[in-house]
């Protein structure tokens, strides 16, 4: 039987991991683990309990009342916080526009990092997000790091939001990119960075089967 490996995809805001981390998991039969969601949960939770954002221990004792389930489910899976279905939530500007502030809390790196590697212990797992290949599966056997523009970025982000009927403007979109990103490569906590031995996959003027091509014939050099 084939090795079941883990595999970490990282890389900024909209470079793609997400679509092309599914794709991947699905050509392998493999769990998919969006761990910027389990982000984006931490932070629909502390607005929800009136918890202050930069408040690192509030946030870490709120975490230990904090159960978050994953149901699979076609185009996405679903969310949940302690029963209640945040999948639609968890999108909206008002948490993207606050999870890097609670992200940057060390309590709740530790509390959601310790949940990853839980989920990924017995390997057959894509795990997409910032600090995967860095922190969470440092011995992650595929580390790819995927990177792309910021306006191609931006535009991919309007044209998801066009189909949800978000409205807002491309040049709005590249400034909050290219803030999400400074903070996101600038906080103290396992900040986003490029495992040294990860391979960095330039997304730009490459589509998604691309990219998950490329991906695939990294992955099949690993099976064993
Ligand atoms: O991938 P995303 O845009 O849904 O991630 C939301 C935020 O969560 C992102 O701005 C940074 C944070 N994040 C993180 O710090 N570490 C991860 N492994 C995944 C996401």
């Amino acid at each position: 039987m084939r090795e079941k490996l883990q595999i970490a995809i990282d890389g900024p805001a909209s470079a793609g991991k997400s679509t092309v981390a599914k794709l991947v998991a699905k050509k392998l039969n493999y769990i998919y683990c969006d761990t910027g969601a389990m982000y984006r949960a931490a932070t629909w939770y502390a607005l929800q309990e009136g918890v202050a954002l930069d408040d690192d221990q509030a946030l870490g004792e709120m975490l230990t009342q904090m159960e978050l389930k994953f149901i699979p489910s076609d185009p996405e899976q679903l969310v949940f916080v302690n029963g209640v279905d945040v999948t639609k939530a968890i999108r909206l500007p008002e948490i993207t526009n606050n999870v890097s502030l609670v992200s940057a809390q060390p309590s709740v790196r530790a509390d959601l990092t310790k949940r990853q590697q839980q989920i990924a212990s017995n390997g057959g797992i894509v795990m997409d997000g910032r600090d995967i290949g860095t922190t969470v599966l440092p011995n992650a056997q595929v580390k790819i790091f995927l990177v792309a523009s910021v306006h191609e970025r931006a535009l991919r982000r309007f044209k998801e939001n066009q189909q949800k009927g978000i409205k807002t403007p491309l040049d709005v979109l590249e400034q909050e990119i290219e803030a999400r990103d400074y903070k996101d490569s600038h906080r103290k906590v396992s900040p986003l960075t490029q495992a040294k031995d990860a391979v960095l996959l330039d997304t730009t003027s490459l589509d998604i089967e691309q990219v998950t091509a490329e991906i695939m014939k990294i992955v099949k050099t690993e099976e064993k």
